[in-house]
């Protein structure tokens, strides 16, 4: 079986290239570079003993990409990861989002449907619920307006898929990941920002390691337990495993419905302050931060109703919060090492 993985060099696509490989799935990866490297390849060929296929291009680049199609027509699948995801860049270059975003996503439609590939696995993201009415969040939940371009052209890519499947026969699973955290445990791989991070793990690990001074908190005054905003955080690893099962259920045709969409969380929320706390007793470090006021466009509290996802996908995350942040800081460790 023969997937294309879009973005598989990047941050999550990496980690679930190594699983599909190490379930027996020969991969082809596509991505530009343009916020990972061609090392990472090396790296995923270390840890699976298996080279993936890499080309390296832009898939908004419409004749690239129909071509690659075309050669590539003995695709059983894709997992398309690749896109922009920085929220607050999103807001500054909305352009840039919605042209790279949904671009790709309708040329890759259009090269499965000239050459008869019939499923796909799309990268979609909790964002599309905003702040949810009821807590935990199911997959039912009301879309609401976006809070953020990206968030937009998730929402919009998902109507794009739904579409579309009304009218061919491409099937799709849309996976709405909540906040992937942590590294592969060789730390041959990870979370690779460049530049300033944006998430919250890694400008933990960044600040512990000496790299950034100190650890904004984005607010204290939300209403939670200890005030700081609650998220659904999950190891990388184990939302790579997801896929894996994903991609099996749409080749086997055992998917229920044309398009299926699962929440991928743990089902378990924590606080800004209990992740730190998580972070500073794995790795036996004081953390410099300081509370600030809150960030525009967060929201309060999410975490996922994961209930669907583990009936019908079989599928549980089974990695704690202190093994998360564990993984991450020795993928820090790692990096600081290789410098
Ligand atoms: C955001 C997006 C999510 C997207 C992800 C990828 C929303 C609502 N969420 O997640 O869809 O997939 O980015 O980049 O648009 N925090 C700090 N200090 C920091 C950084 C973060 O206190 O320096 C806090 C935030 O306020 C938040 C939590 O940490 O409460 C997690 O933040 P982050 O890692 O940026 O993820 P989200 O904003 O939840």
């Amino acid at each position: 079986m023969k997937i294309l993985v879009t973005g598989g060099t990047g941050y999550i696509g990496s980690h679930t290239v190594v699983e599909l490989q190490q379930s027996g799935y020969q991969v082809v990866i596509v991505d530009n570079l343009s916020n990972s490297y061609a090392s990472v390849v090396d790296q995923i060929e270390k840890i699976s003993g298996i080279r993936p296929d890499f080309e390296e291009f832009d898939l908004c680049d419409e004749k690239r990409t129909l071509d690659f199609f075309k050669r590539h027509s003995d695709l059983d699948g894709v997992i398309h990861f690749a896109a922009f995801k920085a929220v607050g860049e999103s807001v500054a270059e909305p352009l840039k989002y919605y042209h790279n975003n949904l671009q790709s996503l309708i040329l890759i439609l259009k090269g499965m449907q000239e050459n008869g590939i019939q499923n796909i696995v799309f990268s979609s993201s909790c964002t599309v619920y905003g702040q949810p009415d009821e807590l935990p969040v199911t997959e039912s939940a009301p879309i609401k307006e976006a809070w953020s371009p990206y968030g937009h052209t998730k929402q919009i890519s998902e109507k794009i898929i739904q579409n579309n499947a009304n009218v061919t026969d491409i099937r799709a699973t849309l996976l709405r990941y909540f906040n992937p955290i942590g590294a592969h445990e060789s730390a041959l791989i990870g979370e690779l920002p460049i530049g300033v991070p944006n998430n919250l793990v890694p400008f933990i690990t960044q600040t512990a390691i000496g790299l950034r001074e100190k650890l904004s908190v984005f607010g204290e005054d939300y209403n939670t337990p200890d005030g700081t905003a609650i998220r659904d955080y999950i190891h990388v690893v184990d939302l790579a495993k997801a896929h894996v099962i994903a991609v099996d259920r749409l080749v086997k045709n055992k998917n229920q419905k044309q398009v299926e969409v699962f929440n991928l969380g743990t089902g378990n929320g924590f606080s800004v302050l209990e992740v730190i706390n998580s972070f500073e007793k794995v790795s036996a470090q004081k953390l410099n931060y300081q509370i600030v006021d809150r960030r525009p466009g967060d929201v309060e509290q999410v975490w996922a109703d994961t209930r669907f996802a583990n009936d019908v996908l079989g599928w549980k995350a089974e990695k704690s919060l202190d093994e998360m942040m564990l993984s991450a800081w020795n993928w820090e460790l790692a990096l600081k090492k290789a410098k």
